[in-house]
């Protein structure tokens, strides 16, 4: 019997093994690949490590990638994203198209902080306060980080998507048309939105769906421009201002760029705001010898450091900010997906019931369609 090396511990073990795995899964990548052909398409988020995006036909926003699903011709469309981006290329895309996410398991914190039930409620209680149908005065806008069914709500009142990149464009169109929004799920992009707008921030209230009508009064329901969800970005709550102050103290020249998904204390400090398509062209665009601080997921901000390293490129905070859900789409997951599509197999579709689809396209094509 071999004699056991008790000297190398068994994590490093599980871990030189995970590499060998994750190694041998790029190769069977592209070996899948080559024989699918046009048959595939894969779409991937910036956010993606690197040796998942780097198979990716088209990576972008979660606009662009909207944009994009909707025209892609292949019949399988794999999303190396998360849940509810692969639900909306599944919504935008053809009848015969099909969508897979290479991990079921990938869905998004912020997402997850509304549901159906809640958003119903909720807009029954408006009804209440206001004494009136709440499609007279307010307009529903679900930011795109949410599930099918909310879509689909918003679709069948009158309401838009919108994304982190036309966000400023829904709440304009929204407010030619009523006098109110209500906006779901991420508090941070609507009142960092609204702000900028000129909104004043005493007319955006938050509403915790823990609590009974939102845990506000009648009065402040009806004074409200918009009226936030309690919900947000576990990721982009973590950059602060004292990190902003800490760049600044030690390079004055540094230029703070960050997600508005971040609170409004770091967006109102930092010099730039926007999606992460934004950002990625703000940095490609950067003199040489500038320096950054961003205020976005980590994988994205290595591999901006890394393409650009004539530029100083660093994150916005001292811990590592990772999106976990995003990160959970490995290699191996990607060729596990595609080998089995080879076979004939789809594995891991996301599909939308016919019902919640034919609703949430009207919101998503309304987004589509308002201009930036
Ligand atoms: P973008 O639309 O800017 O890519 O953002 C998506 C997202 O989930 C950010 O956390
Ligand atoms: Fe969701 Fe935040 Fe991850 Fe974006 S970074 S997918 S909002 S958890």
């Amino acid at each position: 019997m071999a004699a056991v090396d008790m000297t190398v511990p068994v994590d490093a073990v599980a871990e030189a093994t995970l590499i060998e795995q994750e190694e041998a899964a790029i190769e069977r990548i592209k070996r899948a690949r080559e024989i699918l052909g046009d048959e595939v398409v894969i779409l991937g988020h910036h956010y993606q490590r690197d040796e998942v995006v780097q198979f990716a036909d088209f990576a972008g926003d979660s606009y662009q990638l909207s944009q994009e699903g909707a025209k892609v011709k292949a019949k399988y469309i794999v999303f190396a994203g998360v849940h509810f981006m692969a639900e909306s290329a599944d919504i935008l895309g053809r009848d015969d198209q099909v969508v897979i996410l290479p991990n079921m398991k990938a869905g998004c914190s912020m997402a997850d902080m509304a549901n159906l039930e809640q958003v119903l409620t909720a807009w029954a209680e408006l009804e209440d306060v206001l004494m009136a149908d709440p499609e007279q005065q307010i307009m529903p806008i679900t930011y795109i980080n949410s599930a099918a069914n909310l879509k689909a709500f918003v679709g069948e009142h009158g309401g838009t998507v919108c994304t982190s990149s036309n966000a400023e464009g829904a709440l304009k169109w929204a407010f030619d048309r009523r006098e109110k929004v209500f906006f779901f799920p991420d508090q941070h992009l609507g009142r960092n939105t609204g702000k900028a707008m000129g909104i004043p921030v005493e007319q955006m209230v938050l509403w915790d769906p823990f609590q009974p009508y939102g845990g506000l009064t009648d009065e402040q329901i009806l004074n409200a421009r918009i009226i936030l969800w309690k919900g947000h970005c576990s990721v982009h709550q973590q950059f602060r201002p004292e990190h902003v102050d800490l760049w600044r103290k030690h390079h004055p020249d540094i230029n703070i760029i960050v997600h508005p998904e971040c609170m409004m204390e770091v967006v109102d400090m930092a010099d730039y705001v926007g999606s992460t398509a934004y950002i990625g062209k703000m940095i490609a665009a950067a003199e040489p010898g500038s320096k950054w601080a961003i205020g976005t997921e980590i994988h994205m901000v290595n591999r901006l450091k890394n393409q650009y390293p004539d530029k100083m490129v660093q994150l916005l905070s001292p811990f590592a900010c990772l999106c976990s859900t995003m990160y959970r789409i490995s290699p191996l997951d990607l060729a596990n997906v595609l080998e089995n599509l080879v076979e004939g197999r789809v594995i891991n579709q996301v599909s939308v019931p016919d019902d919640v689809k034919q609703k949430a396209k009207l919101a998503l094509d309304r987004m589509l369609s308002i201009p930036k």
